[in-house]
């Protein structure tokens, strides 16, 4: 679990502020919800035989005894808010997103970590695969905007209840024929969890599979349909894409479009986003039977990606330098009541000697630089001195607002 340090701060509100901006042009408005959760939400709507529940969760109990746990994930969670607080009406379309953190006990590394933060968004009530593609686009809109390029958009398709248990059958059939090569965790779940195993990034597990059966050529017609129009849409809205038929996602819920964004700048944590569709998912929570699609962003992985020095510290439009008692009197009023014009000001709470004070305004990066000693005092005039060039001019202190705003 990391701090986030001032020196970076600076990356992360530039990427909240661009999703909330960018998100709320498709129309999605922010929910948040508690950081903590029954137990039971997570294992109903993730699964129980996901590495997520099994485990990596946050788990305890309270002292009413109630098994509680730390969000892992923010999909669940607002699934949960929508039902309770009954958000949608049938024949709408809800746009929801959130920034937080999320926790998973899993084996820390570069890019992953135990609490890591999400931004997430999640389209409620739409079964048509236009829905797909508008929540591809604003992914896709987002990264254009942060100057993220190294990024690949993969999407596949999970099917759904009426053509995925068959497959899942065919997949055990053919995993039964190969078990010796793969690995111990795959040995262990082919039967539990099929699909994971050829999202296994084992070496062995890949090539042993090599010609597995791909859920993508036994899909129903209707699930054939909608994926063949998801990727209409995306053609047809100029979002780049490749199916990738071995993708399999680490959450039960996904039904049909399920994708990734991956990059090969973050080393085995490839995906920078990912997500898909959870029609059915509501519904197996005690709410109405809505269909949605939601994806969620790693923002750790982001900052990674990031150059994070770019802009990250609040540079003072003005330090101002004084000398003597009365005159750092002065600078402090004049330093609040710039403060409060909207003038980022900055000043020296130590005494220091001038020589150090500019030091400090250097070091600061300070735009403008104010020195005020007794004779700026008497005359109400100083010199305003620009810190790229070192050019100066003389202000007059009760105009200085005007000039730096
Ligand atoms: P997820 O694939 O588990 O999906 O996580 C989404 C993203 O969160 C990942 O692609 C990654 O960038 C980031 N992430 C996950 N675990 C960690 C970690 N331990 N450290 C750092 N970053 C991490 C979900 O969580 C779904 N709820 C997404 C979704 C929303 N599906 C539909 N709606």
């Amino acid at each position: 679990m990391n701090d986030v340090l001032p020196d970076v701060v600076g990356v992360w509100q530039f990427l909240e502020q661009s999703a909330r901006e960018i998100f709320s042009t498709y129309g999605f408005t922010e929910i948040r919800t508690p950081v903590l959760e029954k137990t039971e939400l997570f294992c109903r709507s993730i699964g129980e035989s996901t590495d997520i529940v099994e485990k990596e969760m946050y788990t305890f109990a309270d002292k009413s005894g109630n098994s509680m746990t730390l969000r892992p994930e923010g999909t669940a969670p607002v699934m949960r808010s929508i039902i309770q607080n009954r958000l949608v009406a049938q024949d709408t379309v809800s746009k929801l997103c959130y920034i937080g953190p999320m926790f998973r006990y899993e084996r820390p590394q570069k890019g992953r970590y135990r609490q890591f933060h999400q931004i997430g968004a999640e389209a409620i009530g739409v079964e048509d695969p236009k829905i797909d593609a508008q929540v591809l686009l604003m992914l896709h809109h987002f990264f254009n905007r942060i100057g993220i390029n190294a990024v690949s958009l993969e999407i596949n398709s999970l099917g759904c209840p009426v053509c995925r248990p068959d497959y899942r059958r065919q997949l055990i059939q053919y995993l039964e024929q190969r078990l010796e090569p793969l690995c111990s965790e795959c040995q262990r779940r082919y039967q539990t969890n099929p699909l994971r195993v050829l999202d296994c990034k084992v070496e062995a597990c890949r090539t042993a599979t090599v010609d597995a059966p791909a859920m993508i050529d036994h899909l129903c017609g209707a699930c054939d349909q909608h994926f063949t129009q998801v990727r209409r849409y995306l053609d047809l809205l100029k979002v780049p894409y490749s199916v990738n038929a071995r993708m399999v996602r680490g959450l039960d819920y996904y039904v049909r479009t399920t994708f990734e964004l991956v990059t090969d700048q973050l080393g085995s944590q490839n995906a920078v986003a990912a997500g898909g569709r959870y029609d059915g998912l509501i519904e197996s929570l005690g709410g109405p039977p809505l269909p949605g699609i939601g994806f969620a962003i790693g923002l750790e992985r982001l900052v990674l990606m990031l150059d994070q020095d770019a802009g990250s510290l609040a540079v003072p439009d003005l330090f101002i330098a004084a000398l003597g008692d009365a005159a750092a009197e002065q600078a402090f009023v004049l330093m609040s009541q710039l403060q409060m014009q909207g003038v980022r000001a900055e000043m020296d709470f130590h005494g220091k000697s001038l020589k150090a004070q500019m030091r400090r305004a250097d070091k600061s990066g300070a735009i403008h630089t104010l020195i005020i000693g007794d004779e700026e005092l008497r005359s109400g005039q100083a010199q305003l001195k620009k810190m790229a060039d070192g050019t100066q001019s003389s202000v007059r202190l009760d105009a200085l607002v005007e000039m730096l705003t």
